[in-house]
């Protein structure tokens, strides 16, 4: 087991109690699995997998607030959290750590800091690992982050997309020391506020270029205006600003060959600067055609390669059959992804695809330290049309729970 620096700490069982212990633990299992299909079932994710990852779910504003779901009722929201706290040591949030959403106006004065204050007052009251999602993103940053007196280059490639959130702007722009400055800024403000708390953070988010080999980097404004060293920079900030935290890249799509080589190129270059990465987060938005054992052996496999714990951050598998191609995660083209309707046979796909993933988990165990679900059910899903989660939006768990569950009772000897 590999175990970064102040991880909560998984402790192995000691070989002498090791097979009793795994004999009553299988007969708990076995026992349990019966009855997993009861909304209430004594089986929680974070228990059956304790002495290999922590398990872990994305949460939206109304889970750490406890109201205001818009079109989801209270009574739901109330049963959302409960699930929330059986089955789960660990949340991320989905959105409220995010610049447009925690730092929408610009300067020190333009912080909205409530929501995500109450995100890691429900962790800290629930006992959860905190993770801080994410601090430099082409996607969801104001325009302001990006504006200044310089103007865009002809041949500007303003990555084209929903404008306001950085993504399309197109204005003239800051320098490269007034981007830095405001990146530093923010980085510490919000690091710092959360020291102590937050215990990892996506430092960067989504940096590499999608298609071919030829592109190593996404062409976002941060890389325009500041340059390639925009990464390590960010890095820099968030240890100074908590030395103690585990600071990760995060990234989709890292079941493609040529992306994983283009993670490999990126982290080992970070690393001969000796920037401070302490994990590698692999988004794992897959789809049930192509999600199963050899898929994820062989990612975990070659991310392992670089030698730092691996967080898979953002579970789902997507059974729509608009979202059987690719592990893409752009929203922009979530609404494609999620038509069609399900695959044939959703449920039983579902239940392969995940019993098969969890299997490379296990077996990759030494390295996987976290694996994090993009949401606590299909109803709260970003894909939710997808029936991506193990969760049905009633908070009963689907085959692809019990699929689960059972792979673990596997892995502890039972057959
Ligand atoms: O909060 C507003 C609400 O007030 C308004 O009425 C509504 C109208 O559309 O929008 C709401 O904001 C939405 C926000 O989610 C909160 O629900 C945004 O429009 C919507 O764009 C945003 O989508 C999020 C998406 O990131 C943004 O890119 C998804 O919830 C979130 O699951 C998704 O997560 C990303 C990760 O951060 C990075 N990896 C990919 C993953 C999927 O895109």
């Amino acid at each position: 087991m590999h175990l970064a620096t102040n991880h909560p700490g998984h402790v192995k069982m000691p070989t002498s109690s090791h097979n009793l212990r795994l004999g009553l633990f299988a007969a708990m299992l076995l026992a349990a699995v019966s009855t997993a299909r009861s909304a209430d079932s004594p089986v929680a994710l974070k228990n059956v997998f304790k002495d290999h990852f922590q398990v872990g779910t994305a949460i939206n504003r109304s889970h750490a607030t406890g109201t205001g779901g818009g079109r989801r009722s209270q009574e739901r929201i109330e049963k959302d959290i409960a699930l929330t706290k059986r089955q789960f040591n660990q949340i991320t949030a989905e959105n409220d750590m995010k610049w447009q959403l925690i730092h929408p106006r610009e300067g020190a004065e333009g912080y909205d800091f409530g929501p995500a204050d109450a995100l890691v007052e429900f962790g800290g009251k629930n006992g959860m690992y905190l993770v801080g999602h994410t601090l430099v993103w082409h996607s969801q940053t104001p325009n302001w982050v990006f504006a200044g007196t310089i103007p865009p280059p002809e041949t500007a490639d303003a990555a084209p997309g929903r404008g306001g959130f950085g993504r399309g702007y197109t204005g003239p722009r800051a320098s490269r020391e007034e981007l830095l400055e405001r990146m530093r800024d923010h980085i510490h403000t919000v690091v710092g506020r959360y020291k102590g708390k937050v215990k990892s953070w996506d430092v960067v988010n989504e940096a590499l270029a999608d298609g071919g080999p030829e592109n190593v980097l996404r062409n976002s404004l941060w890389l325009q205006i500041i340059g390639p060293d925009f990464i390590a920079k960010a890095f820099q900030y968030a240890h100074e600003a908590d030395p103690d935290a585990i600071l990760r890249y995060n990234d989709y799509g890292l079941e493609n060959p040529v992306k994983i080589q283009k993670l490999v190129t990126l982290i080992k270059s970070l690393q001969e600067q000796g920037v401070p990465i302490h994990a590698i987060g692999t988004q794992a938005h897959l789809n049930v055609s192509t999600a199963g054992f050899e898929q994820m052996d062989r990612s975990l496999g070659e991310v392992a390669k670089l030698g730092l714990p691996i967080h898979v951050t953002e579970l789902d598998i997507n059974s729509a059959q608009g979202g059987q191609r690719g592990t893409g995660a752009d929203i922009a083209a979530n609404a494609q992804a999620t038509q069609g309707g399900l695959v044939s046979e959703a449920d039983r796909k579902l239940a392969d695809a995940y019993a098969g993933i969890f299997r490379a988990f296990i077996k990759h165990r030494e390295w996987v330290e976290m694996v994090t679900f993009w949401g606590v059910n299909d109803a709260v899903s970003w894909r939710r049309s997808g029936s991506p989660l193990l969760f049905d939006g009633e908070n009963q768990p689907k085959p692809a729970f019990d699929a689960v569950i059972a792979e673990a009772g596997r892995e502890a000897g039972v057959k």
